[in-house]
């Protein structure tokens, strides 16, 4: 059990004497359902936000602080000294996503394995950035130094689903680049950051990172009623994120970065490879039992080559591994949100009563907190699981005959991340991309969606995202860019 008391203010690690909340694993240790008790961590309010911000506000110190005024060099030994302690709890940190997220082992390795890799690749992005910031520019008689600053202060919130990785896709770039933060770690995948408290704390200046823990809407909106942190750094959920905009008094200054909802479309053209095609459609929606923003969560088939996909796709579906996360070949695991199967059982009754049928023989089977995948065919737009970002284990199908039927709900989506496009010719396929790529921001040709390599730039447009995180953009997405001008006289 892991009773987190410490947080970490001010370059302290404050011991918590005030009331906690108990942390529960989805994963049951006994033959009949109970989630397994993992621990506690503190219910923290506002007298903690109010002195973690005041920490970070000192640290930075209206950018005179140590921190943005820090050489180049000295940041990055900081954070190389940060990753490298990272490195050694591996084991921990791992184990704690399978016990706390329920995400599988091969998974919960590269979600560790993908975060050290991101950290060294930003510090190599951020060196390159700063020789090209050192090179003078003359235009018209005059000379510039242009390079980039930090924004000030940056409140971090990152998500369940990858509460390592995405967390960390938020922070380290905002504290590389010069900003202090105030970071609190999601709901479930909150105790993996125990291991990494000391870290934190004896690698960077104090108050350059404040963590602290407990309800978001305790934490995060005291701090944002201030009006005086710079930038919103959230993956997960435009309401949640609008909630926090509207708090902060000055919200147009604000910088967002956000990562948010998306309905990932699959178009699946006659011509579509169909194994390829039904390997990668299952992947993309049951990876992580489609708790991604990546997933695909709604799937296109035409007309002609239907009935062979939803045959194979449904047995496909209904081959996948149900387990604990460190079976072996396990693709299905026990889901951390305790209201989800639920919520997908609602979303499975409103298509059943709207004329949908489960296409898959173990579709909407419950067993413990868990529901199986259901292939819902034939999907409308007035259900609610083509409405709604189902972030699970339900996958509706829609036919079509004309192209412009799956891109005209596209055009009409309130989403825009990606979308996963299945065919062959070219011919059709090469004008489809040029339409596509100004509906979502990548097009997977014959692939699932994801958002790696981190290298690429992850974003979207309308209410998917604001801002673009990758190694390289989320350097700028943090930063300003500022310069030094001097006339030819
Ligand atoms: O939940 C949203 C994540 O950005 C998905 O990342 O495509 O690497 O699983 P992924």
């Amino acid at each position: 059990l892991i009773h987190q008391k410490k947080y970490l203010v001010d370059g302290v690690l404050r011991e918590w004497e005030g009331a906690t909340t108990e942390v529960y694993s989805t994963i049951s240790s006994r033959e009949e359902y109970q989630p397994t008790l993992l621990g506690s961590i503190p219910d923290m309010g506002e007298p903690e936000a109010k002195d973690a911000l005041e920490a970070a506000l000192k640290a930075y110190d209206k950018g005179k602080g140590v921190w943005p005024t820090m050489h180049v060099k000295d940041r990055i030994e900081s954070m190389e000294k940060f990753v490298r302690q990272m490195e050694t709890k591996r084991d921990e940190i791992v184990k704690l996503l399978m016990w706390e997220i329920g995400k599988s082992l091969p998974d919960s390795q590269k979600e560790f394995d993908r975060t050290v890799e991101y950290i060294y690749d930003t510090i190599e992005d951020y060196k390159q950035l700063d020789r090209n910031s050192a090179k003078f520019q003359k235009h018209d008689g005059v000379y510039a130094h242009i390079k980039r600053g930090p924004l000030g202060v940056v409140l971090c919130l990152g998500p369940y689903n990858y509460p390592l990785n995405e967390t960390f896709a938020l922070l380290i770039p905002a504290i590389i680049m010069g900003n202090t933060a105030i970071f609190k770690p999601a709901k479930h995948g909150v105790l993996l950051i125990t291991p990494l408290l000391e870290a934190f704390q004896n690698s960077f200046p104090k108050g350059v990172i404040n963590i602290l823990f407990g309800r978001g809407r305790a934490v995060a909106a005291p701090i944002m009623q201030t009006g005086k942190v710079d930038a919103l750094a959230l993956i997960g959920n435009s309401k949640s994120a609008n909630a926090l905009q509207s708090q902060h008094p000055k919200s147009n200054r604000l910088r967002l970065v956000l990562g948010l909802e998306a309905k990932n479309p699959a178009i699946i053209l006659p011509d579509a490879e169909m194994q390829l095609t039904i390997d990668e459609v299952v992947a993309g929606t049951t990876s992580f039992n489609g708790q991604r923003c990546t997933a695909l969560k709604v799937v296109y088939v035409h007309n002609e080559v239907k009935d062979t996909f939803l045959k194979n796709f449904a047995e496909a579906i209904d081959g996948l591994k149900f387990g604990n996360p460190w079976d072996d070949g396990v693709k299905l695991t026990p889901l951390p949100e305790s209201g989800k199967p639920a919520y997908i059982q609602e979303l499975i009754d409103d298509a059943l009563a709207k004329g949908a049928k489960i296409i898959n023989k173990k579709g909407g089977q419950h067993f413990d907190n868990y529901i199986w995948p259901a292939v819902l065919y034939p999907v409308t737009k007035d259900m609610r699981v083509y409405q709604e970002e189902q972030f699970g284990p339900v996958i509706p199908v829609l036919s079509f005959e004309d192209i412009e039927e799956p891109l005209d709900d596209m055009a009409e989506s309130n989403y825009g991340q990606q979308v996963s496009l299945f065919g062959k010719d070219v011919y059709t396929l090469s004008p489809l991309i040029d339409t596509l790529v100004n509906l979502v921001c990548r097009v997977n040709l014959n692939s699932s969606c994801q958002r790696g390599p981190d290298v690429y730039p992850f974003t979207g447009r309308k209410d998917s995202a604001q801002a673009t995180l990758s190694v390289h953009d989320a350097l700028r997405s943090f930063s300003i860019r500022t310069f030094v001008a001097f006339k030819d006289n």
